[in-house]
């Protein structure tokens, strides 16, 4: 049975409740982990803030940092075992496991490195006066981590936060939360004092919500779905708390008549079979100028073509998705824009030896989709690609910028002039 962490120490949940965990590669009950609630988050707080005025708030910057260092290094040194750990809690590719491993040690050394290289500032004022600015930390910051890549998220999520000096109460997805408990381990084995790191596994609707609306918290970060977002923003009004939040995505690739046609396609694919789509950033739309859509639209189908969808240790192209609901959520866009009649231009291949009983769904790659379609507008959160031609850099732009999303988006043109263009036109976080 896995456990939570709360003030240094390993705890099951007040209640005793459980959560079983499944693995989606062939929907068997693996584990089961603590159901934490509002009493729950409530302890892990009071630890929290307990620990910034004990043996956490009293380490300097660079004593942080090596803490972190240490912890960079025991996720190395772990790192097989997580990324076993994540692959058959979220049944990704081991792949793509073991590679979030590494960035997850990555995020914990680069914070670690940053920890005594923020500095204040002195600001000039009037005669006889010396602003200070110091860089202070939040407080109790809380961590309301997904499911599509739980190591990583976690680590982007709070590396930062510990390497400012704040204390963190975690609360991962109830669908993936093994690798988040093992880190949280890793943690007290590398030296964090009591309370500085917390984690409590629940249902968001428990301890999620019990965490994002407690009033002991500065700070909330979340990493999730849009209506969750607006729950966490409202939960953080509440209390004149700041949040940050990464939501979704229906990120386009616009691609011009002069691009690299084979670099293109490449990545066009990778992009939206990558963790089996379930990605924020993923590319879901693609949108191609009309002189060259056929062409290119028939590069792409031949290389969707060679898709392979397996478990784990086949070590394919994509996984199993997360759980039913997503199962379902893929299966049922896929089922509309059939039915629309829509084109599928190429489908991947689900290996005969995956287990009955696995959510597997069939990677899919439709054309001509309207703007208006709900392939083109909605996130699917799965391997569903959806072409569209475009006819000159205007109306590129106005489709890539006509959905409510604006996270990622591609250009690809060798013209120099063009790519800033463009760039800049399109209303988004990154391009
Ligand atoms: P979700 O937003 O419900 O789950 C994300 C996290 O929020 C989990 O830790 C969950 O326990 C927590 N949570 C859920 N309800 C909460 C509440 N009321 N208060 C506080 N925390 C709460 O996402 P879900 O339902 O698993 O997936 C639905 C869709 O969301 C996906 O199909 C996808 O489109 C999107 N999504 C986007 C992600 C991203 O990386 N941007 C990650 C996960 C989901
Ligand atoms: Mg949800």
């Amino acid at each position: 049975m896995a456990h939570m962490i709360i003030g240094g120490k390993t705890c099951q949940a007040v209640s005793g409740e459980t959560l079983e965990v499944r693995s989606p590669v062939d929907g068997q009950v693996f584990e089961h982990i603590p159901r934490g609630q509002a009493a729950d988050i409530d302890l892990a707080v009071r630890a929290a803030r307990a620990a910034l005025s004990s043996d956490w708030g009293k380490l300097n910057a660079s004593e942080r940092g090596r803490l972190m260092m240490k912890l960079s290094h025991l996720v190395t040194e772990h790192g097989e075992e997580l990324a076993l750990l994540e692959a058959k809690d979220t049944g990704k590719p081991m792949t793509t496991a073991r590679n979030d491993m590494i960035v997850l040690a990555r995020y914990f050394e680069f914070y670690g490195g940053a920890a005594d290289k923020v500095h204040g500032e002195v600001i000039p004022f009037l005669n006889g006066y010396q602003v200070n600015l110091l860089r202070e930390p939040l407080g109790v910051t809380a961590h309301i981590i997904p499911w599509n890549y739980p190591a990583q998220m976690m680590g982007r999520s709070i590396a930062p936060a510990l390497a400012m000096g704040n204390a963190v109460v975690v609360k991962p997805a109830e669908d993936a939360c093994m690798s988040c408990l093992r880190i949280a381990e890793l943690a007290l084995e590398a030296g964090f004092p009591a309370g500085a790191l917390n984690i409590v596994s629940g249902l968001g609707e428990e301890a999620g919500a019990a965490l994002s609306n407690h009033p002991d918290i500065n700070f909330i970060s979340f990493t999730g779905s849009n209506e969750v977002g607006v729950l966490i923003q409202q939960a953080a009004a509440r209390h004149a708390v700041k949040c940050t939040l990464e939501l979704g995505g229906k990120s386009p690739h616009v691609v011009f008549e002069d691009a690299n046609l084979e670099l293109a396609a490449a990545t066009v694919v990778r992009g939206i079979i990558q963790n089996t789509g379930q990605t924020c950033t993923a590319g879901s739309r693609l949108l191609v100028q009309q002189s060259i859509h056929d062409k290119f639209v028939a590069l792409v189908a031949e290389k969707f073509k060679q898709v392979r969808v397996g478990t784990p240790e086949m070590n394919l192209d994509c996984g199993p998705v997360v759980n039913p609901t997503q199962q379902q959520r893929v299966n049922r866009f896929i089922e509309q824009a059939k039915a629309a009649g829509l084109p599928v231009l190429a489908q991947g291949q689900i290996d005969p030896g995956v287990p009955a009983g696995g959510y597997y769904v069939m990677p899919t790659f439709f054309g001509n989709v309207p703007a208006d379609n709900a392939l083109a507008q909605q996130e699917v959160f799965g391997p569903v690609l959806a072409a569209m031609p475009f006819t000159d850099e205007a109306q590129g732009i106005a489709l890539a910028n006509g959905t409510e999303f604006g996270l990622l988006a591609a250009v690809w043109t060798e013209n120099g002039g063009r790519q800033q263009r463009v760039a800049k036109a399109l209303k988004c976080g990154q391009v």
